[in-house]
């Protein structure tokens, strides 16, 4: 076992040893262990000072100019250049920098323009949609009429027939393009025609790829789409957050759903995190990174197809694939088990028209931001796809998980976690 990581934290150590020690395990299980996780990256050092300040004391209801408390001077700064950088990342017409994540963006945005039982388009969670996007048990599919296109069954690739096709039968009021495990390039314009032919708005959730989108390598919603929401975690590696932009007359609507509609005062640290993850992803080294992120997955999805593992539509334009085990006799729940006890952290993931279960699933889904923040490229990708070969391949055999699992964490040492020591 490798020794726990120092944690430069003097106060947290003495008052609270076993939180300390907490996060000081899993600094040590970040630093050791292959991260593949589509949707999770490592920010910087910069980000994580910036989310620990004490602009986590500061309550700070309304919007700049106009709260509801007092000494919002300087928070006033920050969530300006927040909604500015923002704006300037991305070239939108407006920002709302305050929704706690992801899913308070989508929320926010619906309630603005949809009212209960109003009906919206939106992919298949089964084919690669997120929770939010209409599934029954969420709060989208619950308050609103959910209709869902999904992907073609031969290539697993937008049935946008089948989205023109819906359109005209559900006249839906918005259409929502975006996904969780789609590892295609995402056509906004064709969404956009489509919202217009029938007078619907047009939304688009780019959660997994604004890091994409932000370093101009994936096709840009924020030109075509009436509403752009984010988290900003995943590619875009900043915070654990989200954020919503939109054209200028839905501004106030937006900014009036998130506060007083839905949250009470914003997370201002958090806010603090944003403009300074923002600021990074102007910077020319971002573009590098987030083409480095493409080549890494093909890279990564080529060796993975070369050992046998089926890969969904037969590869990768973006940070994530979606591979199949039954491919080689596995299920997806088996693979991320074995995996996860060799130091390779991944989820299992329906892959389309899957036969199986969501809590059993046939595939997993893999994803290259982390590991590309921590300096790997193409040929490190074949060194992890014939570690994940080789445990798949012997996904019962403990002898073969603890040796790939030592050889991981001694590789692993070459490339820093930014904010570990
Ligand atoms: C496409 C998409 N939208 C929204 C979200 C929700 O984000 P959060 O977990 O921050 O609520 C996710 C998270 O995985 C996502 O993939």
């Amino acid at each position: 076992m490798s020794e726990l990581p120092t944690l430069n934290a003097p106060h947290l150590t003495e008052a609270d040893p076993e939180i300390a020690t907490a996060v000081r395990e899993e600094m040590q299980r970040q630093r050791d262990g292959l991260e593949l996780i589509a949707s999770e990256n490592y920010t910087s050092a910069a980000v994580l000072e910036a989310a620990g300040t004490v602009f986590t004391n500061k309550y700070a209801e309304g919007y700049p100019g106009r709260r509801y408390y007092g000494g919002c001077e300087v928070t006033d700064v920050v969530e300006n250049l927040a909604r500015d950088r923002a704006k300037e990342l991305f070239g939108a017409e407006h920002a709302n920098v305050q929704p706690h994540a992801g899913s308070q963006a989508n929320m926010a945005v619906f309630s603005s323009v949809l009212k209960p039982g109003d009906t919206f388009l939106a992919m298949d969670l089964a084919h690669g949609g997120h929770l939010t996007h209409g599934m029954h048990l969420n709060f989208s599919g619950q308050l609103y009429n959910a209709v869902h296109y999904g992907v073609r069954e031969d290539d697993h690739r937008i049935d946008f027939d089948q989205v023109a096709a819906l359109a005209k039968e559900h006249k839906p009021k918005l259409i929502l393009a975006g996904a969780s495990a789609y590892p295609r390039e995402i056509e906004h314009g064709k969404f956009a025609e489509i919202a217009k032919e029938i007078g619907a708005l047009f939304m688009v959730d780019m959660a997994h790829y604004s890091g994409l989108v932000a370093a101009k390598v994936h096709d840009d919603p924020v030109a075509v789409a009436d509403f752009v929401t984010t988290t900003t975690h995943k590619t875009l590696r900043g915070p654990r957050s989200g954020i919503i932009m939109s054209r200028e007359p839905f501004a106030k609507d937006v900014d009036k759903a998130v506060f007083p509609g839905m949250q009470g005062g914003p997370l201002v640290h958090v806010m603090a995190a944003k403009a300074v993850c923002f600021r990074e992803a102007m910077q020319p080294s971002f573009k590098d990174y987030a083409l480095q992120v493409i080549a890494n997955a093909k890279a990564l999805a080529e060796t993975l197809t070369a050992g046998g593992v089926r890969i969904s539509s037969g590869g990768t334009d973006n940070h994530l694939m979606l591979c199949d085990m039954t491919s080689i006799d596995l299920t997806g729940k088996i693979a991320e088990k074995a995996l996860d006890a060799a130091g390779i952290t991944v989820n299992k993931n329906m892959i389309p028209y899957d036969q199986r279960k969501p809590l059993d699933p046939s595939g997993i889904r893999l994803g290259t931001p982390a590991l590309t923040t921590r300096g790997m490229k193409e040929a490190e990708m074949q060194n992890v796809g014939g570690w994940i070969l080789e445990v798949l391949k012997h996904a019962d055999d403990e002898a073969t998980i603890t040796r790939v699992r030592g050889e991981i964490a001694e590789f692993c040492l070459d490339y820093p976690v930014p904010g570990i020591g």
